[in-house]
């Protein structure tokens, strides 16, 4: 069903959305804004901002944000229509029956029929559990130990025998072969027709952070190869970017994240009381997921299985999370493999008495290193030493590398002063006296980072103020922000300004996905450093128009044509034009 610009306007402003989200969330005037306890993150003190003047609402701690029908599509599990439909009725507006298409809208349709096709298997082979078919599947998971309570609460369920049961009950809905296969639970083969992705298997749903189903994982009862199969990824399933059981772990009221490897893991976890409990979808730790994580917690403890292959997924994921600036700690279970193993042979508590004597991510590195050395002969300390100091001076900064110095020095029993001398001594050994050199294409990205981060600035600086817009205006146009959701939403806010207001939520309109409300959300919320005196926010304001305009140029530099006299031209003018920004005054009172 799609809807025009017109309708969804009609229907957002006449929702206000401080009224709209008081009902969920207790909010307090402050200033222009309303603030009130985040509902998608833990926090004890509120970040969570509503804008009557904007309409929006942003999340200072999570990053959470958007329009009126963006809270009901994070709050309620809304998807886009679904939000719309209950605001129009919230407001007394007739929707009408159907309207124009266009490929944006389809897209999201699409999206939407592929959300309701995983829901509607989830239920089926929760349904096939729980029927006569479905004994030796609960009994299999009743012989793993878990509770009725606990099958419900994750949705597990059952794919029965035949190989194209799913199919045929899908087909009763009305559902086409093609949408079928985009929704990777049904394969089309020439020869054998289509049939059943999965059968004669448990099956564990995935779901989003917004409990959608999104996928499925199926495991063979008992022995079998291979033990789990997985959905294949789709426009709704992106397994670097979901996290098993976040859609419960979010609203834990731990300040960190249990990281494991398997859904049984997570799943037991959580039965014994571990509500923190995640784990990638049977994949590596990408940046995608420490990203996903940091939006809930800083700090996360590792329990990856303890054999070979954990211990290196381990020590591969350590990295990944302090880049995103999550803190990691490892928790050792030997003897046992897994959580799911532990808890089941040793209990919940003595987990907890594992989870206090969690150690550092740096310091169960060593560990590990430490089995490639003979650590009672002379030789074999000596060199486990070396290469301990060699890790030490991957450190950049002096007072992290000294902590870390000191920890290291009180394990190994050494001295504290005879370790940092080795340090140093390596340190000058490898040619790494002065602080590492970043390679150039993270340093690349830093700088593109902070051009971003100015055009954040500006954007939000033009929502707030209509006299810093008019003045900006004359120097910066839409063209001068980044490819992309930057320049489309400088665009909008351009062409708003011209027809007489200022909207920011109106813009929201022209996306239909939560993570772009998100981000255009961001745009209109950037933190602007407090600055003490109106001068020096002058100032810093002319600051980001410079550069942000000198970027533009630059960037306009390098994609000219040399040969191209005309462009050449235009761009010496800009030039001159951005020497006169420099004297430039810009009142923001
Ligand atoms: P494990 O082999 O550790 O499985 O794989 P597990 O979770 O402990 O399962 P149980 O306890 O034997 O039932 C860890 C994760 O790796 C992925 C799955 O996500 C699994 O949970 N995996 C494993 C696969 O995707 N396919 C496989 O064949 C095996
Ligand atoms: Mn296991």
């Amino acid at each position: 069903m799609y809807y025009s610009d017109e309708i969804i306007e009609e229907v957002r402003s006449r929702n206000d959305i401080v009224d709209v989200i008081s009902a969920y969330v207790k909010l307090q005037k402050k200033g222009s804004s309303y603030f009130g306890l985040c509902p998608f993150h833990n926090e004890r003190s509120p970040s969570f901002s509503v804008s009557r003047e904007k309409q929006m609402y942003y999340c200072f701690g999570c990053g959470a944000g958007g329009n009126v029908f963006t809270f009901l599509m994070e709050y309620e599990n809304y998807s886009f229509v679904e939000a719309l439909r209950y605001l129009a009725d919230r407001a007394g507006i007739d929707l009408p029956e159907r309207e124009y298409s266009d490929e944006e809208r389809r897209r999201a349709d699409l999206k939407a029929v592929l959300l309701e096709i995983q829901k509607t298997a989830a239920q089926y082979y929760y349904v096939q559990l729980k029927s006569p078919q479905g004994n030796a599947a609960l009994s299999y998971l009743k012989d793993r130990k878990l509770s009725d309570d606990t099958i419900k609460a994750f949705g597990l369920g059952y794919s029965n025998k035949y190989s194209d049961s799913l199919y045929r009950f899908l087909k009763t809905r009305g559902y086409n072969d093609e949408t079928l296969v985009k929704s990777g639970l049904i394969t089309v083969d020439e020869k054998r027709g289509p049939y059943d992705k999965f059968w004669n298997r448990v099956m564990f749903p995935i779901m989003d952070a917004n409990n959608r189903v999104i996928g499925f994982g199926g495991r063979v009862m008992g022995e079998g190869k291979p033990k789990y199969l997985n959905s294949p990824e789709t426009m709704i399933f992106d397994k670097s970017r979901n996290l098993y059981g976040l859609n419960r772990a979010r609203s834990s009221r731990k300040n960190y994240f249990l990281l494991c490897e398997g859904y049984m893991d997570v799943i037991s976890l959580h039965q014994s009381g571990y509500t923190n409990a995640v784990a990638s979808l049977g994949t590596a730790l990408t940046s995608g997921h420490a990203s996903l994580i940091r939006r809930y917690v800083q700090e996360v403890y590792l329990t990856y299985d303890s054999d070979e292959a954990g211990t290196k997924a381990a020590l591969r994921a350590i990295p990944i999370l302090k880049e995103a600036g999550i803190q990691a700690k490892v928790i050792r279970m030997e003897p046992y493999k897994d959580p799911d193993e532990f808890i089941k042979n040793l209990g919940a508590d003595a987990f907890e008495e594992r989870i206090q004597k969690a150690g550092n991510g740096f310091m169960f590195s060593l560990q590990v290193l430490e089995q490639e050395y003979d650590m009672k002969s002379p030789e074999g300390r000596t060199g486990f030493m070396r290469e301990a100091a060699r890790r030490l001076t991957l450190f950049e900064e002096e007072i992290e590398r000294n902590n870390y110095i000191e920890a290291v020095a009180e394990a190994y029993h050494v001295g504290y002063e005879e370790l940092r001398r080795l340090v140093g001594k390596v340190a000058v050994q490898n040619g790494l006296a002065k602080p590492i050199e970043k390679p150039k294409s993270l340093r690349r990205r830093e700088k593109e980072d902070g051009i971003l981060q100015s055009q954040k600035i500006l954007l939000t600086w033009m929502v707030s103020s209509d006299k810093v817009f008019g003045q900006i205006e004359k120097y910066i146009s839409p063209e001068d922000f980044t490819d992309g959701i930057y320049r489309e939403v400088a665009g909008l806010l351009y062409q708003q300004r011209k027809e007489g207001e200022i909207q920011p939520a109106r813009i929201m309109n022209a996306f239909t996905d939560e993570e772009e409300h998100r981000e255009v959300a961001g745009l209109f919320h950037t933190r602007i450093k407090e600055l003490t005196s109106l001068r020096e926010e002058e100032k810093a304001l002319k600051e980001t128009v410079i550069r942000v305009k000198t970027h533009s140029i630059d960037e306009a530099a390098r994609m000219l044509d040399p040969t191209d006299m005309a462009g050449l031209q235009r761009l010496m003018e800009t030039k001159r034009e951005l020497q006169k920004l420099h004297e430039l005054h810009i009142s923001i009172n």
